[in-house]
């Protein structure tokens, strides 16, 4: 079972068994709904989940199954709840709901207590929390990510055990990378990577036979003859004989290597990660190749966008006092936005806000972390146009 966070607010109609409303909204893939998620695309249905990603388990249910009354899971989230979740940027940690509970205590009686609870009640319901991803894998084994994940990592995920290669294209930074690993670790298998580039040889992932005669195997060879998760990382950056090795592995069950011929591992699984739909070198992008149809046509492909949530949660982990990453965050947002909105030839990725934030909790000052992190060297013209 796999369940993916459909909603970044808590619900605003409480469980109908237990009462309870800090919970969220989620689509299990095992249980399918009649056609897929306009917002998720997910076909699954609605489930509730716990705000550590875990099923909502109600106890309070006559028949003792622990699920929740079996309407609520097709009610799915209200209009209100659909809409686009506000961006609240600080994560509010335990401690707040009790500090909040505190100064409800310090105000009354002067102040009407229960006005006062439905504002905290309310402000604690729009806090977005970032996705976490809980995978239950067919055998029954279960695999829950102790940190934040990309909302995107389920879906990578669900494809994956459907039998599908992925390839995951997005903006440098975005989490590409990281999503290939947790998907391993999510799957249960062992993790492979290899960056491509135009000078990475074929014999990479083929192997190569010694002089000797013996043949020294690559880490593809591995994961191709006895399973795992391969990440071809950076793939619009190789060289086109290495796709054409990449195309023959993903085509056929088996596959020539310089000293035998080798089955496919039914646990065999690939996943790809470029910055461009393999159409060739973008504005931003100007190296990369472009990817023959050939190719392309192997893989399912996901668009691995910035995640704003999974970026909070990153800025805030460096310890930087909340008001100072909530500068940082509008600040790095700002000049993300204008360099989107003048199709300009940067990148401003969550390593800028994250490596900020990092060079200020460090006791760097704000305009050394400026352009340390964001400018690095780019000219007047260019950085008024950005930063206008
Ligand atoms: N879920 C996560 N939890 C913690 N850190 C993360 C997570 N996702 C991304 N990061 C961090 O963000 C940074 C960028 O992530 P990653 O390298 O995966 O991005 P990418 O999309 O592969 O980038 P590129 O296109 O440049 O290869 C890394 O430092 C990584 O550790
Ligand atoms: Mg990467």
């Amino acid at each position: 079972m796999v369940l993916v966070k459909h909603s970044e607010r808590t619900v605003r109609k409480p469980c109908r068994s237990c009462g309870r409303s800090d919970l969220y909204w989620a689509h299990d893939t095992d249980r399918i709904y009649h056609k897929a998620c306009p917002r998720c695309e997910v076909t699954g249905s609605f489930v509730l989940i716990e705000r550590d990603g875990s099923r909502h388990n109600c106890r309070n249910t006559t028949d003792g199954t622990g699920d929740p009354a079996p309407d609520m899971e097709l009610d799915g989230p209200t209009e209100d709840e659909d809409r686009e979740a506000p961006s609240v940027p600080a994560p509010v940690s335990p401690d707040v709901q009790t500090a909040l509970g505190m100064l409800v205590g310090a105000l009354t009686p002067q102040v009407d207590r229960a006005e006062i609870e439905a504002m905290v009640k309310e402000a604690v319901a729009n806090v977005v929390f970032p996705t976490r991803t809980v995978v239950e894998r067919a055998n029954g084994e279960r695999k829950e990510f102790t940190g934040a994940t990309h909302h995107k990592l389920g879906d990578v995920i669900i494809s994956l055990m459907a039998g599908e290669h992925v390839l995951m294209v997005g903006p440098a930074g975005t989490g590409k990378s990281t999503i290939a690993e947790q998907a391993a670790e999510g799957l249960g298998l062992k993790s492979y990577s290899i960056s491509l580039s135009p000078q990475t040889p074929a014999s990479q992932l083929l192997g190569y036979m010694q002089a000797t005669g013996d043949y020294v195997p690559s880490l593809f060879r591995e994961a191709y003859e006895h399973g795992g998760l391969f990440h071809f990382d950076e793939m619009d950056n190789a060289h086109p004989s290495v796709l054409a090795v990449m195309n023959a592995a993903l085509a056929n069950g088996h596959m020539a290597f310089p000293d035998q011929m080798v089955k496919r591992h039914p646990d065999f699984r690939a996943v790809a990660s470029a910055n461009t739909y393999g159409r060739g070198a973008t504005r931003s992008y100007v190296g990369r190749q472009a990817i023959d149809a050939a190719t392309l046509d192997r893989f399912s492909v996901e668009t691995i966008e910035v995640d704003e949530t999974l970026e909070n949660e990153l800025c805030h982990s460096t310890g930087l006092e909340i008001d100072q990453v909530e500068q940082v965050l509008t600040f790095v947002r700002g000049l993300r936005a204008n360099a989107e909105a003048h199709s300009m030839p940067v990148v401003i990725s969550p390593r800028a806000s994250v490596g900020m934030c990092r060079l200020l909790a460090a006791g760097r000052s704000w305009e050394s972390a400026v352009q340390a992190r964001v400018r690095r060297g780019m000219g007047d013209t260019e950085w008024n146009k950005i930063n206008g």
